[in-house]
């Protein structure tokens, strides 16, 4: 059996286990063997591969990244984008793919695999928001990225008697922002599930001030939105998403300007999904990676494979791509944040 495998949209700490996975489980498994293309759906559109072997893939479980490179290439936006990677794939002998993605690459898979192309979906995001599998490598890494960051405004926040805001990733769903909010001790954690009051933060952060206790952390997801307003745009590039970002910013300057407290704002931006995975993501990057490899083995196409604990399982594609995973509001760790007397806005 020859297997393709692509990762594409915005890397993740886990890809490269992921990669090294599918190769060992491919390879020892039953002498296939596994083509690489580069920079996710580009390199199937431009005929871009690396052969991967098991020399290609030794060292580089605890790398950043991914040896492949990833890009947002949507083939369904090329000129005969569908018929070129049915012929590349024919071309270059592969059985089946396996694609590594999030929502637009998994997107691109539902239609491909609609066209009849065997494949098999392996979800990647740090922002944990594909439906379907209970968690995605990458997210553990950005959460303790996120955390230590947090941990470490406190000392500054209480020398300075200052609020510190801080922006952390996730476009459409606040798991960063929730879990390393409450790990990190936050005073105020903003996200976009729920639209924030900011009259409600000012209380929050004056009566804190009032207690004696003369510094706050404010966590914000880049996609949180006031009530009564917009998400915060950074800009627009050509065939993607909207660019989110400010947030912070403007939540800083709102907050000094209505307490009257000094505030620093700060962005942890793109140093949330760089770097070496932590070991549970290592570890599940690899079980998402060999489960890949059995459920073609299996022939259970079209689907995803998805993280139930403690089990593997197959999703189809067209259910994680349907909606995006929200943080439930009566979830254990939400309910949690407003026993410790976490301001979330509302
Ligand atoms: O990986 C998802 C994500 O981290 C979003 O939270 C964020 O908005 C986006 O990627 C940033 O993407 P890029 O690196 O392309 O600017």
């Amino acid at each position: 059996m020859r297997l393709g495998l692509l990762t594409g949209g915005g890397d993740c700490p886990g890809l490269n286990a992921v990669i090294r996975a599918v190769v060992h489980r491919t390879v020892k498994g039953h002498g296939g063997s596994v083509v690489g293309f580069r920079h996710g759906w580009r390199g199937v559109l431009q005929s871009e591969i690396e052969d991967l072997d098991l020399k290609k893939v030794s060292g580089i479980l605890p790398r950043g990244g991914t040896i492949l490179g990833t890009s947002r290439t949507n083939p369904y936006k090329e000129p005969g984008g569908e018929a070129r990677i049915r012929q590349e794939l024919a071309g270059r002998g592969v059985d089946a793919l396996i694609v590594v993605g999030g929502e637009d690459t998994l997107g691109v898979a539902a239609k491909l695999h609609e066209a009849g192309i065997p494949l098999v979906g392996v979800p990647k995001t740090i922002d944990n928001d594909v439906n379907g599998t209970d968690w995605t490598f990458g997210f553990d890494t950005a959460l303790s990225i996120a955390t230590e960051a947090i941990d470490r405004l406190h000392t500054t926040a209480e020398s300075h008697e200052r609020i510190m805001v801080v922006e952390v990733m996730g476009r459409y769903a606040g798991w960063i922002a929730m879990h390393a909010g409450v790990a990190g001790n936050a005073q105020v954690i903003l996200m976009p599930e729920i639209p924030y009051d900011i009259d409600k933060v000012v209380e929050h952060i004056k009566a804190r001030y009032g207690f004696g206790r003369r510094y706050c952390i404010v966590v914000v997801a880049e996609g949180a939105k006031p009530k009564d307003g917009d998400i915060s745009i950074l800009g627009t590039e050509i065939g993607r998403e909207v660019r989110l970002g400010g947030i912070a910013d403007k939540i800083g300057s709102y907050l000094g300007n209505r307490t009257g407290f000094e505030v620093r704002s700060l962005v942890l931006g793109h140093i949330q999904r760089g770097g070496s995975p932590t070991h549970r993501d290592r570890l599940l990057a690899l079980r998402f990676g060999a489960a890949a490899v059995r459920m073609v083995e299996q022939g259970k196409f079209g689907n995803i494979v998805a993280y139930h604990p403690p089990h593997m399982v197959p999703v189809p594609i067209e259910d994680a791509i349907r909606v995006m995973k929200t943080v439930p509001l009566d979830s254990d760790t939400v309910q949690t944040a407003r026993d410790l007397g976490i301001c979330l806005g509302d």
